[in-house]
């Protein structure tokens, strides 16, 4: 893959322009320098900007701004320019200067000529090689803040009285999404029984982006997207919606251009071009406002979509800073990240959902908690592992944004996605997030109200081995055994011993109960 955040397990057939193996070119870059003689004291001292072409007409950038003292480099990276990192573990490898960043990308760095060359290894992903080339501090600065408005609670849209549910592009395809590949989701959506169980979105994420804005300052598409309003005819045609992604920076978090100036330019465009859902993913806004006027920022897009002319579901992305969840819904945000990005693994996933009980109050119709997208079917994690995270999230009354290839699932991917009882806890009609109720030992018991009195209750195994649990009916706040108690993987109705009942559970297992 390219020049992408985060490293994710993309398919390599996508984009990168000059790739070859790492081994090659740290071997060709040595040989280089050693033609060159060794390297002089400072160089690569200095601010660089890294430009990645891309197939489809786009050239990101980083900047790299480095200190070096023979041997001894220190320094600021600008990834995407969209952040700023700082450097990590930077060493000399020979002659060829080694750091990472904590965006998963490792760098590779030696003076060529006046240029650098550089090879950029992002994790779990191809090697990209590309060249640095001089530029001033000022070449490096973000755009000035605009003015921003005076906090106040906008109206609530309406939109997602139960939690959205559809399908983004990111976790799987990262930058290699085309026009045609939204084309088969959404035809996918529909024949795989996802739409028939209530999965509607079809959403873009990032790298759909022109480079430039056209001559009136309109935000174009790349190559990938030749024709925006005719793709979301025919998401519409299939009876589905589509969904958007920008950033209300000055760039978004591949680099691509983002609103920052065009708040209200951009959203008449997502309007006029059919959106029905868009997500805001903060990142360079970072380089251009502080934490403390997220909710301003946001509130400004909030006003923009509310201009626009067309109702269009509002997600914002800002990995949990700045406590979105006490503002968010005066934003006229439907849903907010709580969490940095999900990746797929164990750890990182049952990282992100067992910590979210602690946010169950700020979850209600049309305002959720977004604890990130799915990774069900990404090949990371077990299938039983993945009915965990697909229970979990239902549990916790999360956004259900599909994030695999629908157009190849196999049918336990497809079992797992579409379980309707277990989908009905996630869209129950009361709204509540699930919290979790206690812990023994690896084994966690949460509870979720479901409207007309019951209670989905999710038992669950983070250990490494099998586990067995006994809970009785006080524990989870009855007075007696309930009368029905349906297991939503088993799809049937079990009978349990009067004072409690007892699961064994594998381990990243889980059982999850249905009590009436
Ligand atoms: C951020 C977001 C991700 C994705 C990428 C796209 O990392 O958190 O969900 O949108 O940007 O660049």
């Amino acid at each position: 893959m390219n020049l992408v955040i985060p490293p994710r397990t993309t398919p390599s057939s996508a984009t990168a322009p000059l790739r070859l193996p790492l081994g090659v070119l740290l071997l060709l870059s040595f040989s280089l320098l050693t033609a060159r003689q060794s390297l002089g004291s400072s160089d690569l001292d200095g601010a660089w900007r890294l430009d990645v072409p891309k197939p489809f007409g786009v050239t990101t950038h980083t900047f790299l701004v480095l200190h070096q003292e023979g041997n001894t480099l220190t320094g600021m990276v600008y990834p995407n320019t969209a952040e700023e990192r700082t450097m990590l573990n930077p060493h000399m490898e020979g002659p060829v200067a080694v750091f990472s960043i904590d965006w998963g990308w490792t760098f590779y760095v030696h003076r060529s000529g006046a240029n650098l060359s550089v090879t950029l290894k992002p994790d779990g992903a191809e090697p990209i090689q590309a060249v640095a080339y001089r530029i001033s501090d000022a070449d490096m600065r973000p755009p000035s803040a605009l003015p921003l408005p005076a906090v106040r609670d906008l109206p609530d849209n309406g939109l997602v009285r139960t939690p959205p549910m559809g399908w983004n592009s990111w976790n799987h395809f990262a930058e290699a999404i085309d026009d045609r590949t939204v084309r088969e989701t959404a035809d996918a959506m529909v024949d795989t029984g996802m739409a028939a169980a209530g999965y509607v979105y079809v959403n873009i994420d990032d790298t759909w982006e022109g480079a430039a804005r056209d001559a009136e300052g309109n935000i174009t598409t790349n190559r990938k997207f030749p024709d925006m309003k005719a793709l979301s005819a025919y998401v519409h045609s299939k009876g589905l919606k589509l969904g958007m992604y920008t950033s209300p920076g000055f760039v978004t978090c591949g680099g691509y251009t983002a609103s920052l100036g065009h708040e209200d330019r951009d959203m008449k465009t997502f309007a006029e071009w059919g959106v029905d859902y868009l997500k805001v993913d903060w990142c360079s806004s970072s380089r251009v406002y502080a934490d403390t006027e997220l909710r301003q920022v946001y509130q400004k897009m909030g006003e923009a979509l509310e201009r626009c002319g067309r109702p269009i579901v509002f997600s914002l992305c800002e990995y949990g800073r700045g406590e979105v969840w006490r503002w968010g819904a005066a934003v006229s945000g439907n849903l907010w990240r709580t969490t940095g990005d999900i990746h797929d693994n164990w750890k990182s996933m049952s990282g992100i959902g067992f910590d979210q009980g602690r946010l169950a109050p700020y979850a209600a119709p049309g305002h959720w908690n977004d604890p990130d997208m799915l990774e069900v079917g990404n090949g990371g994690m077990t299938n039983t592992e993945y009915r965990t995270h697909f229970s979990l999230w239902c549990m916790l009354a999360a956004p259900l944004m599909a994030g695999n290839d629908l157009r190849s699932m196999p049918d336990e991917t497809r079992e797992i996605l579409t379980n309707r009882e277990v989908i009905a806890v996630d869209q129950d009609a009361l709204g509540k997030q699930g919290t979790r109720l206690f812990t023994l030992n690896n084994v966690e018991v949460w509870s979720k109200p479901i409207s007309g009195g019951g209670q989905a209750v999710g038992i669950f195994n983070r250990g490494v081995a099998e586990a067995a649990a006994s809970i009785t009916w006080s524990q989870i706040g009855l007075e007696s055994k309930p009368l029905i108690i349906r297991d939503l993987w088993q799809h049937r109705d079990i009978d349990v011993a009067a004072d409690g009942l007892s699961a064994e559970v594998p381990s990243h297992g889980v059982v999850l109960l249905l009590l009436k």
